[in-house]
Order: C-alpha cells, then structure tokens, then sequence
C-alpha cells in the first residue's frame, strides 16, 4: 500500500499542476455555511472525487470540493468521522493543504449552545477545545517531514488570529462571543445529561467536527482560528427536540453576517 505521505504529495501535485494560485489562507466551511466559496470570482474548482486519493463527501449540506483563489482556498464541504472515514481520510485535506504552502487555517462549524448565556445564531471564536472522543488523528506511525512524535497543543487556536478577529468584528459591527468547544463523534446529538457534563467539564459549544482537523493542523505549524455558528442550543438546555432541519435553518439565516465575516478576516490574514 502506498505511504500516507506519497498520497498528500500526489493529491498536491495534481492541484498545483492545474492551478496557478498559492493561496496561504484556507477556510473550512461547515455546515450550510458553503455560500462564501460560491461567491468567490476567478476561482478553480477542485472537486473531491477528481484529487488523487481524497475521499469523497456524503452529508446533505456538503457539496465536496475545494474553491482556490488568489488568496483563499475554501474547502467546501469536509469529511466526518461519524460518516465513517477513518482519521486519516477525515484530516487527509489538511496535509494536502500544508503541502501547497497554506499558513492559516479557519475553521468553521454548527455548534449547540452548552452555555447559557449564548443564543442560537451567534457565533463563538473557539479559544481551545476537548476531545471528548478520545480518539487522537495523529495515533500511528509519525510523519516527520509533518511535525513532531509529541506536538504541542498549548495554543491550538492562535491568539493572534482570534485579536485579528476580534478587531474585525468590531470593524463590521458583528458581536462575537468566545468559548471552549467540546467534540463528540455524533452522528446522534449529545443527551441533556452529557451536556450538563459538558457545561460542568468547561465546554461552550458542543459539535461534531473540527478537533481532528485542528490538531493535524497544529502538527504541521498551521495556525488556526475556530468560528463556531451556534445553530441551536444544545440538549437539555431548552425544552425542545434538535434537528438538523434547526441547524440548517440557523445557518440559513445568520449566513450573511457569517459570510461577511470570514471574507473580511481572509482579507485580513492573506
Ligand atoms: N450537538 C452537536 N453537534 C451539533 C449540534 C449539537 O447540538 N448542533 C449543530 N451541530
């Protein structure tokens, strides 16, 4: 079977063939948030299933591909482990964008509100995380020309980023609210008695992406800054079923200060 490391540089070599660009900022963009990537002009489109050895997005709001441009490159649409992608297929778009020179990385997800005081549609700068899955993506043979065996995780989301972030904010008029992020696998929503946990072990939002990305990200020296939408406030919290139908229909509305967002801190960081 052929190396991990041969697979990112193959995956690389076939984007910077058939693309001019070096962008050195890239965005993840979560659920329903896509609509960032479809309003960049002059971009390349890069979708999954066409990149060498990438895995291929299923989950309904995704649509699996990557958008480059002179300046950003967008990952639209990300893989989960609860779709049942192994931690290799889920951060494998995160070496190949270290590879292709990327420095900064924004990562956005839906989130439940674990904190009282949040409501559902705003956003969070996530200012660290818990790995509640207990699973690490870096577990196996270490990639050297990567990172180290022993990374350090003391300032997995940059500080940097998040005082850049918060000067934007304020620049665009756009509250922000800062907090811890707990992962859970999902698919199914955490149970009111695991939230109360959450809040009672130090967690702002609960969600079920971005950890393993973060940490791969932190391994190769790319900085991070989390954004996380709060899409619904989280089991038990409020006297009301969850959906995905609520998630999407969060996203939905609070896209536009979202998206305003994320284009003015790309503009800020490139
Ligand atoms: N829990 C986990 N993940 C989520 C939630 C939630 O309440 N909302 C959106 N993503």
């Amino acid at each position: 079977m052929m190396e991990i490391e041969q697979k990112i540089k193959e995956a690389a070599s076939y984007i910077q063939q058939n693309c001019t660009y070096r962008p050195k900022v890239a965005v993840i963009l979560g659920s329903g948030l896509g609509s960032y990537g479809d309003s960049l002009t002059d971009a390349k489109h890069f979708h999954y299933q066409d990149i060498p050895h990438f895995p291929i997005s299923t989950v309904e709001g995704h649509a699996g591909k990557f958008v480059i441009t002179e300046h950003v490159l967008c990952m639209q649409g990300r893989f989960h482990y609860y779709e049942g992608y192994d931690m290799e297929s889920v951060t494998f778009p995160i070496r190949v964008m270290k590879q292709i020179g990327i420095e900064k990385l924004i990562v956005t997800n839906a989130a439940g509100g674990v904190n009282k005081a949040f409501e559902c549609g705003d956003l969070m700068l996530i200012t660290d995380h818990i790995n509640m899955l207990g699973k690490n993506p870096l577990i196996g043979k270490n990639i050297d020309s990567f990172g180290l065996r022993f990374p350090d995780m003391s300032e997995a989301y940059s500080k940097d980023m998040i005082e850049t972030a918060k000067q934007v904010a304020k620049k665009i008029n756009l509250s922000l609210k800062e907090g811890i992020y707990m992962y859970f696998s999902g698919p199914s929503f955490e149970t009111p008695a695991e939230v109360r946990a959450a809040r009672i072990l130090g967690a702002d939002a609960v969600g079920m992406s971005t950890v393993p990305e973060v940490i791969i990200a932190n391994h190769c020296g790319i900085k991070v800054l989390g954004i996380s939408c709060v899409t619904n406030m989280a089991a038990g919290v409020v006297e009301q079923p969850l959906s995905h139908i609520e998630v999407m229909e969060t996203t939905e509305r609070v896209k536009t200060k979202f998206v305003e967002l994320v284009k003015t801190l790309v503009e800020q960081y490139a």
